[in-house]
């Protein structure tokens, strides 16, 4: 008989993984969205502006539910955190590549946390003259959300206060390959 070993998973199915949503269920879900979205901006002029590196994977497969004319952009930010509370200052480190004056925008995310990087976001935007900004993000998760008033207009699932990664979430930047969403059970193990 052949002994256990710590090498004897792969990374997607490392036994330190509890899975939370699988590939099917996310995909369901991603079609949805699609689908209410093309119902939404039809006659619109849309840009899907994607924030790095996070919400990629949601991004492009949403992208391909969304049966209209369109365009893509990303972003990526940097959130300064003061110890472990995020303090609401942004940073941009990549910006669009167009303008989006008169564009129906909708911002892509990963996850709502605090609510404070897409809270800047959306007021940088709105500064561009855009027509319209609405937030589409797969998971969102309330409980520790700082900014109250920002409206989430497409939501994948809302999720319990827990950390999670997969599907474009990581933690110091692996686990974003994994086709599903999980929750680490013992972070001393990475
Ligand atoms: P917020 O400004 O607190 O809403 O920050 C949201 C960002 O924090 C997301 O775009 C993620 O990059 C990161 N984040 C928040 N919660 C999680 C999590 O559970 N797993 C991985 N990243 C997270
Ligand atoms: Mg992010």
């Amino acid at each position: 008989m052949e002994t256990q070993t710590a090498q004897d998973h792969t990374e997607f199915s490392n036994p330190n993984l509890e899975k939370m949503f699988d590939a099917e269920e996310i995909s369901t879900r991603v079609k949805e969205l699609g689908k209410q979205i093309t119902e939404d901006y039809k006659g619109k002029d849309l840009v899907l502006v994607g924030v790095l590196k996070g919400s990629a994977v949601f991004m492009t497969d949403l992208m391909r539910e969304i049966d209209l004319p369109m365009e893509i952009d990303f972003m990526a930010v940097a959130s300064y955190k003061d110890g472990t509370v995020s303090t609401g200052d942004v940073e941009i480190i990549k910006d669009l590549m167009k303008p989006i004056r008169g564009k129906d925008v909708i911002i892509a995310e990963d996850i709502i946390d605090t609510g404070l990087t897409l809270t800047h976001l959306v007021d940088l935007l709105e500064t561009r003259g855009p027509n319209s900004i609405k937030i589409a993000t797969l998971l969102d998760k309330p409980e520790p959300r700082i900014n109250k008033e920002l409206k989430v207009d497409y939501r994948g699932f809302t999720i319990p206060n827990r950390f999670v990664v997969g599907y474009g979430l990581d933690v110091g930047g692996r686990f974003r390959n994994l086709p599903f969403i999980g929750v680490v059970k013992d972070p001393s193990l990475l």
